[in-house]
């Protein structure tokens, strides 16, 4: 057996061994010799394999673990085979991604339901989209970063496709495939992966959770402030304040209408929001020369950045006059805030352009008061973004919350709930014998509803009770041959610690009685 193996002395990188080796009577291809050399983290990974010569200073990297010497040794006799692998693995998710194990899992739950519970509130029906579309929908040409960072690839048939970094150009895809056909308004929910070949900052990675709710077929501020209202049910549900978190508002017909009063045609309107969105990330000098590359004059210029500053509506009329529509639709949508009852958590900023083509009127950002994190949720009005799929223009529009953001800022506020299984009650046979019998204590329970973890393997008493606390469960359910024969087991409640024996034929009645 020829197998490749590395000394300590060679952590950082080295060549693969042999270009095909025999693992167990099984030809083993590796890498052609020459090629190939693993990063000190894979090593790592490889030198937790088992190592079955002790004393040498070895790590197997490929299928089995052996010396030079043993190479021309041939097969191990003795011991489990160690795993086949071409390479060892990093055990890492790729950078940028995440895995749920189960507690980042029941957090992931905990907050996919809020989302969902605001969503029926406001009575929205979830749909879905494939992760994988087509490139096409997500091409635009306005120079957006979101453009510049996907995950794109051709496909075995030689089509251009792309995970989806956002969920939006799906949605108005579904829309458009089911025409006429679908009833108006359309008040649509998602939760989806999303995927964004960021650079990573607090709050920001390659894939999340985006959490969307988007109306069509309004053209009414009723919208929007719908939607609103519907992001600060959820901070109210998760226990923030107003105090901890606002939404700046604006209406992307404010740069409208001074790009009008400038003479800036309509066309470069898209690109010139996409710059004048970063202004928070980069110089002001910065924007303005992306400005007038775009053709934009430099008198345009200074007069789009200063209508940025503004942060009244009485500025903004001031500037614009009270019957400009920017300033109507913004004045609407604040009366009827106001009304509603939550203008606490609202202010006008008309800093906010967003970085996304196709918004043409209302746009939106929330974001932590302290300053210290990325946008937590950010959306707006797209009144054309169906025509430019080949539809007609409908309105519409939405917003997308990511699951990162939110859960830092939880974090920061300890809101973040202390989550368990939810596990009602043990079910242990103190007996092997009795082991078939636990089963159908345990379905009997389980066709009642329960949460039963079944204890499939002979443990000691005391191991039971210490599981049974490690899972939070309420009931331990004991089976012995004594209680057995009288049709009986013994139930154990967990909270209060009394125990007493039960008919197996009352055994749900007594766990229902225990619950309440
Ligand atoms: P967006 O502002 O690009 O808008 O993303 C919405 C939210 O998704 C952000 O506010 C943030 O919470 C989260 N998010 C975005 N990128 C990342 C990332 N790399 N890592 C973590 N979280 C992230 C949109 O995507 C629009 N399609 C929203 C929309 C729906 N507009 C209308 N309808």
């Amino acid at each position: 057996m020829r197998l490749a193996c590395v000394r300590t002395s060679c952590l950082a990188s080295f060549p693969l061994l042999p270009s095909r080796a025999h693992a167990f009577g099984r030809t083993h291809p590796f890498a052609p010799h020459g090629i190939g050399s693993f990063k000190p983290e894979r090593l790592q990974l490889a030198a937790l394999l088992p190592c079955p010569l002790s004393g040498q200073r070895m790590y197997a990297v490929v299928g089995a673990t052996v010396t030079t010497s043993e190479a021309s040794r041939g097969p191990a006799s003795a011991g489990p085979p160690p795993p086949i692998t071409e390479e060892s693995i990093d055990y890492n998710p790729p950078r940028g991604t995440r895995d749920f194990a189960p507690d980042e899992m029941r957090l992931r739950s905990w907050l996919f339901q809020r989302f969902r519970e605001v969503s029926r509130l406001f009575a929205f029906e979830e749909v879905d989209f494939p992760v994988l579309e087509s490139e096409a929908l997500f091409v635009r040409k306005a120079g957006e970063e979101i453009t510049q960072q996907l995950y794109n690839f051709e496909d075995k048939s030689g089509r251009r496709v792309s995970l989806r970094p956002e969920l939006t150009p799906s949605l108005a895809r579904l829309v458009l495939q089911k025409g006429k056909g679908l009833p108006f308004p359309v008040k649509w929910f998602a939760i989806g992966q999303c995927w964004r070949y960021e650079r990573m900052t607090r709050g920001r990675r390659r894939e999340h959770y985006q959490w969307n709710m988007d109306i069509l077929g309004i053209s009414g501020v009723e919208a929007e402030a719908e939607l609103l209202a519907a992001i600060v049910t959820f901070f109210k549900k998760v226990g923030i304040t107003s105090e901890d978190v606002g939404i700046r508002v604006s209406n992307r017909k404010v740069l409208q209408s001074v790009l009008g009063r400038f003479g800036v045609p309509n066309e470069s309107f898209a690109a010139v929001c996409v710059v004048v969105d970063k202004i928070e990330k980069i110089a002001r000098d910065e924007v303005e020369g992306e400005l007038l590359k775009l053709g934009v004059s430099k008198d345009a210029a200074d007069g789009i950045l200063s209508a940025l500053s503004l942060r009244t509506l009485a500025e903004l009329e001031a500037l614009l006059g009270s019957e400009n529509e920017a300033a109507t639709e913004l004045k609407q949508l604040f009366a009827l805030v106001d009304v509603y009852g939550f203008s606490d958590w609202l202010s006008f900023d008309a800093s906010v352009v967003r970085g996304l083509a196709y918004y043409t009127g209302t746009v939106f950002e929330g974001f932590d008061k302290a300053g210290k994190l990325r946008a937590i949720c950010g959306g707006g009005r797209y009144d054309r973004l169906l025509s430019t799929f080949g539809g007609e223009d409908t309105p519409a529009c939405g917003f997308g919350f990511g699951d990162a953001v939110i859960v830092e800022l939880l974090k920061e506020r300890q809101l973040l709930p202390a989550l368990q299984q939810d596990v009602d009650c043990i079910v242990f046979s103190l007996e092997d014998t009795l082991r078939p019998q636990a089963g159908l204590v345990a379905r009997t329970l389980r066709d009642a509803g329960y949460a039963v973890e079944l204890v499939l393997e002979s443990k000691k008493m005391k191991w039971a009770f210490k599981h049974a606390e490690r899972l939070q469960a309420k009931h331990l359910v004991l089976l012995g041959s004594s209680e057995w024969e009288r049709g009986c087991v013994r139930i154990k409640n967990l909270i209060s610690r009394e125990e007493k024996d039960v008919a197996i034929d009352e055994l749900v009645t007594e766990v229902d009685m225990l619950k309440e």
